[in-house]
């Protein structure tokens, strides 16, 4: 059980880019940050307004001087002080994230990156390359994968309490842009901008969460080809999707199907995943986080609950308030940054083995969602043909 003692003898010392006090996302990654003390807040560039962002910066408790202009200057200044930071996480529209990722690395930092990544495969494997260049890690938030039901269901699905798997079927598809809200809302408008969000919209902005879902619950799982047809029906949206379709084969036989949709009026969230083999499935909808759906053919439903003592052991060291009461998205992303906090510290002191067996969302995730994405892209507008995943 998580009880708020350090898991390590520091806490790091963490800057933010991005994450401001208009932003949607900044307040989730300092929660989490903050929440096991393992990172301290001590600097930042946290807005695209220079005074905005100090004023934010200072109002967090960080040292006037040491909220900065932009995040070159963050990553030169803090460089050199002896006690300049050592991670940052970088909360900023997407089209920034390979600048500021790339930089970041080239400073020596370790980094917690937005998704997705990057725009192209080949920026991807570049961060990917440079992060292990310069012995750093590079986690991304995949906020729903810090969850303890989606590490029962992996765990579950390991043991072969599935059987074959045959289908994973994922969504996630919200109806909160059903119009066009851009013309009001800024956190909105840069997400159907290309020059900010680069060639797709809901595929890189909400698809690659149950992607990522999936490769968590289903690590052997590759993708062979995949088919994607999408959508603008906000027409001012075009050429970026507010709505798509993805089929895929997976290497052993498996096929896949994710439908993200920002367009599903009515829906609140919609992202659920069912992995489905050859004697039973299991179902989790972020919506009721705290359960997971076991169906085995031929028996009554089971309805595991976050918490309980039949999860496995390992589940239930992430546990923070015992069964019975809700945990949510808050405590999903403390579990995450307490593993990139784990991974950071074991990287700087060489521990390869706590490394191959540590789980956390690493740069190989995110090099897997800009490629899904791109291919989804290439197939979408080729006229959903079936193209090659790896290639
Ligand atoms: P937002 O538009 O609400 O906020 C962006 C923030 O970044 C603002 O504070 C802005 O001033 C600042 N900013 C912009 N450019 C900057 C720069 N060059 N230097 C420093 N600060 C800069 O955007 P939102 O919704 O917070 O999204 C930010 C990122 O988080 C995006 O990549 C988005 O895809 C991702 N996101 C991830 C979620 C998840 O579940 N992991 C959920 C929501 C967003």
């Amino acid at each position: 059980m998580i009880n708020g003692i350090k898991p390590l003898d520091r806490s790091l010392r963490w800057g933010m880019v991005g994450g401001g006090g208009t932003s949607q996302i900044g307040y989730i990654h300092r929660s989490a940050a903050l929440r096991d003390n393992t990172f301290t807040l001590l600097a930042g560039a946290f807005d695209i307004d220079a005074e905005r962002g100090r004023a934010f910066g200072t109002s967090l408790g960080v040292d006037s001087h040491r909220c900065y202009a932009d995040y070159e200057t963050l990553f030169r200044q803090e460089a050199e002080r002896a006690d300049g930071i050592e991670a940052v996480s970088i909360a900023t529209p997407n089209n920034t994230h390979f600048a500021i990722c790339k930089a970041a690395l080239e400073y020596g930092l370790h980094v917690v990156c937005e998704k997705p990544l990057c725009f192209t495969t080949a920026e991807a494997e570049a961060l990917a390359e440079l992060s292990q260049k310069q012995n750093k890690i590079v986690g991304l938030t995949y906020g729903y994968s810090g969850f303890q039901l989606i590490q029962q269901a992996r765990s579950m699905i390991a043991e072969g309490l599935l059987g074959d798997i045959r289908i994973v079927n994922m969504s996630f598809s919200h109806g909160f842009h059903n119009e066009a809200v851009e013309l009001d809302n800024p956190s909105t408008r840069w997400r159907v901008d290309p020059k900010f969000v680069g060639p797709s919209y809901v595929l890189g902005d909400l698809a690659t969460h149950p992607l990522f879902l999936a490769e968590t619950l289903l690590p052997a799982l590759k993708i062979k080809r995949l088919m994607c047809s999408r959508q603008s029906f906000v027409k001012t949206r075009a050429p970026l999707e507010d709505n798509a379709f993805v089929l895929m084969e997976y290497d052993n036989g498996a096929v896949g199907s994710l439908w993200c949709s920002a367009v599903n009026s009515g829906s609140m969230h919609g992202q659920r995943i069912r992995a489905i083999g050859s004697k039973a499935s299991i179902e989790w909808w972020d919506e009721q986080p705290n359960q997971l759906r076991y169906e085995v053919q031929g028996e009554p439903v089971r309805i595991l609950e976050r918490g309980m003592s039949y999860l496995a052991p390992h589940v239930l060291e992430e546990d923070r308030i015992s069964g019975g009461h809700a945990e949510g998205l808050f405590e999903a992303w403390s579990n995450l940054y307490r593993r990139f906090a784990i991974a950071m510290d074991a990287t700087d002191r060489g521990d390869k083995a706590l490394l191959a067996r540590f789980w956390y969302p690493d740069v190989h995730a995110g090099v897997a969602g800009v490629r899904w994405v791109e291919r989804c892209v290439e197939s979408a507008d080729a006229g959903a043909i079936w193209v090659d995943f790896a290639s």
